[in-house]
C-alpha cells in the first residue's frame, strides 16, 4: 500500500424510515440504515429486492415517500420536511455497471472532469490527477483515449473520476459485474484497498453474495423492499436468522428435520430419511415435536473412508453420487439414506470417487437449527 490518502471530510450515512413506491408497488419498505464513517456496508439481495432504488435515494434521483437521509449532519432528503437536494449537491461520488465515462476525452481529462467543473486551478488539477491515476493502478495512462482502454480500466477511471473531488460518501451499484470473473475478483480487492486506503464512507450494491463477503464490514440482506438480516459477513454467514439467509449467503444444505428431545445443551433431531442428528442450541427455543431447518455448510462435513473414533455424533455412512474436482477443492454431492448433501473438500487431490462409501462427519456445533 502506498503512501495514506485519508482525507478530513469522511462522514457517517444514516437512513430512517426510508419508503419508496411506484404506483401501488413497494419498492422500499420503511428501512433504517446507518453506516459509520469510512465504513463500506454492501447491500444484498436477489434482483428487484430494492437495492437500486435505496441507493438511488441516497444519490437524490428519487424522491422517496418517506424517509430521512443524513451524512454527517448535512440533511439531503427529508420529504415530510420539504428537503431534497439535487444530486450535485449531496457530496457523493458514484459508480455504476456501465462505464460512465466521456469517451471523447483522455484518461487525464475524465478523471479532471470534476475538479475543472469546480474551477480548481491548474497546477492543483495536475497534482489531484497524478494521486488518483495512481491510486486507480492508472499510471502512465493519462494521455489514453478513453475507448482505447479495457473494462477494468475504464471502472478504474471512473473510480478516479468519482474520488477525485473527494466525495464525503461512495456509492457504487454493481460495478464489476461487466467484467470477467478473474478480473472481477482482482479489481474487488484493489477496491477494497483504495477504500481503506482513503477511508471513505461507501455503499456498494450487488447480488453476488461472495462480493459482498469479500468486501464488507457490513452487509445488508434484502427481501422485497424490508431487511432480512444485517451484521458482518461472518454474522451472517455463521448465525443466519432464516432460510432464506443461509440459503442466499453460500450455499448451504437446508435439511428438514424433527425436534426428537434434548441432551444438555443439544437438540436431539430425526430427518425424514431417519437419519439422526446432534446440534448445538442457539438463541431460539425449540420444542419435542416441531418442525425445523437444519443448515449444514458444505465446508463444515467432513468426509472419511473410514469411521473415526473421535467422532461419536453425527457420523453416517453415505455414498458418493457425483465428485465435482474444481483444483483447489473438490465439491460432493453425497446421498445419506436419499438426502443430498452438498460437501466441499479443501485441497488439490480429490480423496473420492463416484459410488463410493463415505461416512459424513459433522460435529453439533456446526449446525444451526433454524425455524422450518
Ligand atoms: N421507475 C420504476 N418504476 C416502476 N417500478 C420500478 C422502478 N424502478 C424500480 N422498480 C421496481 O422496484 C423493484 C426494486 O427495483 P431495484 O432496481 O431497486 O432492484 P434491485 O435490487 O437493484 O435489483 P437488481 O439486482 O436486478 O438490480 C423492482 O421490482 C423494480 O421493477
Ligand atoms: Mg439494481
Amino acid at each position: 500500500m502506498g503512501v495514506s490518502l485519508k482525507w478530513g471530510n469522511v462522514m457517517k450515512l444514516t437512513i430512517e424510515n426510508l419508503t419508496k413506491t411506484f404506483g401501488e408497488f413497494v419498492a422500499v419498505n420503511n428501512i433504517n440504515i446507518v453506516v459509520e464513517t469510512g465504513k463500506l456496508l454492501v447491500l444484498l439481495g436477489p434482483s428487484g429486492c430494492g437495492k437500486t432504488t435505496t441507493l438511488r435515494c441516497i444519490a437524490g434521483f428519487e424522491r422517496p415517500n418517506t424517509g430521512r437521509i443524513t451524512i454527517g449532519d448535512k440533511v439531503v432528503t427529508d420529504p415530510q420536511n420539504g428537503i431534497n437536494l439535487p444530486p450535485e449537491k449531496r457530496g457523493l461520488g458514484m459508480v455504476f455497471q456501465s462505464y460512465a465515462i466521456w469517451p471523447h476525452l483522455t484518461v487525464f481529462d475524465n478523471v479532471a472532469y470534476g475538479l475543472k467543473m469546480r474551477k480548481w486551478p491548474r497546477s492543483k488539477i495536475k497534482k489531484r490527477v497524478e494521486e488518483m491515476l495512481e491510486l486507480t493502478g492508472l499510471q502512465g495512462l493519462g494521455s489514453r483515449p478513453a475507448p482505447m482502454l479495457s473494462g477494468g480500466q475504464m471502472q478504474r477511471v471512473a473510480l478516479a473520476r468519482n474520488l477525485a473531488y473527494r466525495p464525503d460518501v461512495l456509492l457504487l451499484d454493481e460495478p464489476l459485474s461487466n467484467l470477467d470473473s478473474k478480473l472481477r475478483e482482482r479489481l474487488r480487492f484493489e477496491l477494497r484497498e483504495i477504500q481503506l486506503r482513503v477511508g471513505i464512507t461507501a455503499v456498494y450494491v450487488t447480488h453476488d453474495q461472495s462480493e459482498a463477503v469479500s468486501l464488507a464490514d457490513k452487509i445488508i440482506l434484502m427481501k422485497d423492499g424490508l431487511i432480512e438480516q444485517q451484521g458482518t459477513a461472518e454474522e451472517i454467514f455463521n448465525k443466519p436468522k432464516s432460510a432464506y439467509v443461509a440459503d442466499f449467503i453460500g450455499s448451504a444444505n437446508l435439511v428438514p428435520a424433527v425436534v426428537k428431545g434434548e441432551e444438555g445443551n443439544s437438540y436431539l433431531l430425526e430427518t425424514p430419511e431417519k437419519v439422526q442428528v446432534k446440534a448445538k442450541k442457539n438463541d431460539s427455543a425449540f420444542n419435542k415435536g416441531q418442525r425445523v431447518k437444519l443448515v449444514m455448510r458444505p465446508e463444515n462435513i467432513y468426509l472419511s473412508k473410514e469411521k473415526h473414533d473421535g467422532w461419536s455424533v453425527n457420523s453416517w455412512q453415505g455414498d458418493v453420487i457425483v465428485p465435482n474436482y474444481l483444483g483447489t477443492q473438490t465439491r460432493y454431492v453425497i446421498s445419506l439414506n436419499q438426502r443430498r448433501l452438498f460437501v466441499t473438500m479443501l485441497g488439490s487431490s480429490q480423496a473420492f470417487q463416484a459410488n463410493e462409501k463415505v461416512y459424513v462427519n459433522i460435529p453439533p456445533e456446526e449446525i444451526q437449527v433454524l425455524e422450518e
